[in-house]
């Protein structure tokens, strides 16, 4: 398949068959999910030795734990034996994992610590540390963030997230105590290609007014929202941001926001302020949310106000035209109590399996995959062609390539960096 002639990103053009076609799935699961940084949760996840939870790193599962020296590790979540899951739980924390099948047991640092009937089954000459877990070789954190990345030349994490870093330090300063992301999640399946929730994330401002019309008649929407100039921010290496408000412009919001909900909230809000200016710069002292995001590929977050848990969400690929979601939820772990009763309460009204905006993103989804996969449907390409020729702004408070606030940067610097990767052209260390 000529991917260079789907992905015409001069003219704004991309060919359906990039989110239909199953050679380029089974492509991009090697040549995106396993070469690229991906994140895969949050160090608050793994406060003890021992705590570990599960995840998937593009279709393979995996095992995050950390380990009794303290050191975050990731592992796949496959017996080195015959391959069994050899950890089925969501999140805990265990001295060993026992695998189901035959009983191999492996520590919380991925060596093969005891084989049920070693001596009369394999010998004396049983070597158990060559059937330790397979480990990701890279994994490093930014802001409490982990990444991990299967590819020893992956390049440095620093520059894969380049001036995005920035608002990931400033959403994980934002807090009185540290971001925390809070246990449970919400896992729902899509019948839709997982670039389309991704590239939407990471720019589709455009379809915020009229695809979620009915949140914002209903007044479902965040009431921070909607109050002031935003931007969209481009960063190298596919990643993009939206509605991140211009500094200084939401601060009367979030104030009459807090009156509304009482004293404690006011009270907060100011000392949050007060720390920013003490550790942030001028510009992030002066940002209460981030607005919505996407780091590629598939790692999606939107980040609202200091009153609204902030929700996290990972689309994973299950094939050409199906995705599981798995999202979580993060606040302050320092946050009032009856604050935090309120902020979590709302996200289960917007982006969420039965909220508002969760409801109509995945409606577009899901329809726009019924109504392309056709034959006819397929030879006609997406148009991705608004703001294209706009140069950057330049904004000096905002770090990275600030655009207008509606605008298909975000999706062709997507793509862009997707075709890269699918050419085997993306930057190595
Ligand atoms: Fe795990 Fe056999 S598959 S012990
Ligand atoms: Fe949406």
């Amino acid at each position: 398949m000529q991917l260079c002639a789907l992905v015409d990103l001069e003219r704004g053009f991309i060919g359906r068959d990039v989110y239909f076609d199953e050679a380029v799935y089974r492509a991009e699961l090697e040549r995106v999910f396993a070469k690229c940084w991906l994140v895969v949760g949050h160090e608050s996840q793994l406060a003890a030795p021992n705590d570990f939870f599960t995840q998937y790193m593009g279709e393979d599962p995996v095992l995050v734990t950390r380990d009794v020296a303290g050191q975050i590790r990731v592992f796949l979540n496959s017996c080195t034996h015959r391959g069994m899951k050899i950890c089925r739980e969501e999140a805990g924390n265990a001295r060993a994992f026992e695998c189901p099948y035959h009983g191999w047991t492996f520590d919380t640092s991925g060596r093969l610590a005891a084989v049920p009937h070693e001596l009369a089954a394999y010998g004396a000459n049983f070597q158990r540390e060559s059937r330790a877990l397979i480990e990701a070789p890279k994994v490093e954190s930014c802001a409490g963030f982990i990444f991990a990345s299967w590819d020893t030349d992956v390049v440095p994490l620093r520059t894969y997230l380049g001036d995005l870093r920035w608002y990931l330090e400033l959403m994980a300063a934002r807090q009185l105590g540290r971001l925390e992301v809070l246990p449970g999640q919400q896992r729902y399946k899509v019948a839709g290609n997982w670039k389309v929730a991704a590239e939407n994330f990471a720019g589709d401002n455009y379809h915020t007014t009229h695809t979620h019309a009915s949140a914002i008649i209903t007044g479902a929407l965040p009431p921070i929202l909607g109050t002031g100039p935003d931007h969209t921010v481009s960063f190298p290496y596919g990643h993009g941001t939206q509605l991140i408000p211009d500094p200084g412009t939401k601060f009367s919001a979030e104030l009459a926001w807090a009156k509304t909900l009482g004293p404690e909230a006011v009270e907060y809000l100011e000392a949050l302020r007060f720390k920013l200016v003490r550790v942030g710069t001028e510009a992030q002292s002066e940002l209460f949310g981030l607005g919505v995001s996407n780091i590629f590929p598939h790692f999606s977050f939107n980040d609202f106000s200091v009153f609204h848990a902030s929700t996290l969400i990972w689309w994973h690929p299950r094939g050409a035209n199906a995705m599981e979601v798995w999202q979580s939820l993060t606040y302050d772990s320092e946050a009032p109590r009856a604050l935090r009763e309120y902020v979590l309460e709302l996200p289960t009204g917007e982006q969420a399996v039965a909220g508002f905006f969760g409801q109509d993103d995945v409606e577009n989804i899901e329809q726009v995959t019924a109504a392309s996969r056709g034959v006819v449907s397929r030879r006609a390409p997406f148009d991705y062609t608004m703001g294209l020729g706009t140069p950057p702004r330049t904004d000096s408070r905002l770090p990275g390539q600030v655009y207008p606030s509606i605008t298909e940067q975000n999706q062709r610097n997507f793509y862009s960096y997707w075709l890269s990767c699918m050419n085997g052209d993306a930057g190595r260390g």
